[in-house]
């Protein structure tokens, strides 16, 4: 009495996906609205769809371990989580392997990864045919329900994104993700897979890590990149500072990069990590940032750079 979508199904899915369409697919924990990992665009089409008004770090989803080690390097402690784990309701935080291929915006310019290899048949078909890493956060509309059957996704995107059918999510919450340093493994996010049991598995005490912290130690883990530099939004550039320039520039003589010269937001969404980390690595003291509307992916690149530009401890 399966539902499951067919080899035919699942190769026009995964056809699709390479082609930077999107695709929702079930997962063991919620359905998930998936997209190529490697293709920005396809990952921005992620943000329009759910019509998500800010850019997280998304999580990455592999076929199986060896998928996950093109990606990341796993210290022995990380890739026992994953043999222990895997595949499962656990993603797991771990530093980005060089020339790993990765979006930007999947990754929301960080240097980590969180990555898991999901416990459906379905998904692991998919990603198998895929043969590609898959972004996916939960498949509703930004601020709405995360979705246990496909019928659920159908009414929030109103038809618009095709879904594989694999019947309902076991779980109904999403993964938990955890990172490690060193020896000790910390909870960023409690989900499916409990605390406990990864505490009996490997028999040592889970940190629980407070929402928004930043953990730093060998190894550094931020949950959001911030530049070194001081940021200077919604203006024009002074002498000495950097420019993140958008649309149609002033002269200007110091660093500077434009987002979109022709004032295209989802050009500018696709540059954005890429020309601040260019732009800080230019040692300059501040950045200033030009104005950039705040429709469409406008929003997100202004909640990132307003976050970006905040005070730090
Ligand atoms: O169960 C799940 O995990 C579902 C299903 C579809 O697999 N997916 C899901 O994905 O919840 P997503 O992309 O919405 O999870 C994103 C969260 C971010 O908000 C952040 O908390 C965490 O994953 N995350 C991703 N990359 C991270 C990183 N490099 N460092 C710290 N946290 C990260
Ligand atoms: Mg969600």
């Amino acid at each position: 009495m399966s539902t499951f979508p067919d080899d035919q199904a699942i190769a026009e899915a995964a056809a699709s996906l390479r082609a930077g369409k999107l695709v929702a697919f079930p997962t063991e924990t919620v359905y998930g609205l998936g997209a190529d990992a490697t293709n920005p665009d396809a990952v921005l089409s992620i943000y329009e769809t759910k019509g998500r008004p800010r850019f997280n770090p998304l999580i990455a989803h592999v076929a199986d371990l060896e998928m996950a080690e093109t990606l990341a390097v796993f210290s022995p402690l990380a890739k026992k989580l994953a043999e222990k784990f895997w595949p499962g309701p656990l993603s797991i935080v771990v530093p980005l392997r060089p020339g790993h291929g990765l979006a930007d915006v999947a990754t929301a310019g960080l240097d980590t990864v969180a990555l898991r290899m999901p416990d459906h048949p379905v998904a692991l078909a998919l990603l198998r045919a895929t043969g590609r890493p898959l972004s996916a956060p939960s498949a509703n509309p930004s601020g709405k329900l995360s979705p246990t059957t496909a019928e659920q996704v159908r009414r929030g995107f109103g038809g618009k994104v095709p879904v594989l059918d694999g019947g309902a999510c076991k779980a109904g919450v999403e993964s938990t993700i955890v990172a490690v340093d060193g020896e000790t493994i910390i909870q960023l996010r409690a989900g499916a897979l409990a605390r406990e049991d990864i505490e009996k598995a490997f028999g040592r005490k889970v940190t629980r890590a407070a929402k928004g912290a930043k953990i730093s130690a060998p190894g550094m883990l931020l949950s959001h990149y911030a530049p070194n530099a001081a940021m200077r939004l919604d203006t024009a550039p002074e002498p000495g500072e950097a420019f993140l320039a958008f649309g149609e520039a002033q002269p200007f003589t110091g660093e500077t990069r434009n987002l979109s010269p022709a004032a295209d937001l989802h050009e500018a969404a696709r540059n954005l990590f890429s020309m601040l980390h260019e732009l800080d690595a230019t040692g300059a003291q501040t950045i200033a940032v030009a104005p950039i509307p705040h429709e469409g992916l406008g929003e997100a690149i202004n909640d990132r750079l307003q976050r970006a530009a905040a005070p730090r401890e």
